[in-house]
């Protein structure tokens, strides 16, 4: 296995970076939408967006793609390792090449999402969770995805309102 740089101007390389992301998807979150090619493409546009990526026998099998915001001292990384290459050392050895990059950019706080299941919710493989979490990863904020059925909801009015919601800070005055 290898790890190098994306070459935004390699299309071939582009082309598998977003399969990567397409397979990912499939795998760890089917039920969130496959992602957008255009998308993919152009966070590379951004000069401050980079990847590394993993090759094996001339696939793309692993993505570390990073942000480094300008005025913070972040950066922002999506780490992802294709199904059929997992538990084979490729994401510690992408994200030792992370850290080796945000040292050489002075950055001092790495940020990263991964999913979990909710109570009662879709069930998530949480490896990317604890993954992190045994990596000194520590949790800092938490996004939820709502989902209303369309079919079940009777209209805008208040009537569809839950069982005792109620909005102080609107009412208030
Ligand atoms: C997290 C991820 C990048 C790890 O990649 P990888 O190449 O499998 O990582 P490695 O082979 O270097 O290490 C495997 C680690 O994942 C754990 N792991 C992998 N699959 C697992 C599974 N299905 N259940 C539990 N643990 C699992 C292994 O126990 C090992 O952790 P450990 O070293 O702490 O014991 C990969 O699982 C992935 O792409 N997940 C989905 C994307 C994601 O959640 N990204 C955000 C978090 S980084």
């Amino acid at each position: 296995m290898t790890i190098r740089q994306l070459d935004p101007a390699d299309a071939a390389a582009m082309e598998q970076s977003y399969q990567l992301a397409v397979a990912v998807t499939q795998y760890d979150v089917p039920d969130f939408p496959t992602p957008s090619r255009q998308d993919h493409l152009a966070r590379f546009e951004d000069p401050l967006a980079a990847a590394l990526l993993a090759w094996e026998g001339g696939r793309v099998v692993g993505a570390a793609s990073y942000q480094l915001p300008q005025s913070e001292n972040l950066m922002y990384l999506d780490l992802v390792v294709h199904p059929q290459y997992r538990c084979r050392g490729i994401g510690t050895r992408l994200l030792e090449e992370v850290y080796a990059v945000a040292r050489q950019h002075e950055r001092g706080l790495i940020e990263v999402e991964a999913v979990r299941a909710l109570p009662g919710g879709v069930a998530r493989d949480e490896a990317g969770y604890r993954y992190l979490t045994n990596r000194s990863h520590r949790p800092g904020a938490t996004s939820i995805r709502s989902r209303c059925q369309i079919a079940d909801h009777a209209g805008g009015d208040a009537a569809t309102l839950a069982d005792g919601y109620s909005s102080p800070r609107c009412r208030a005055g």
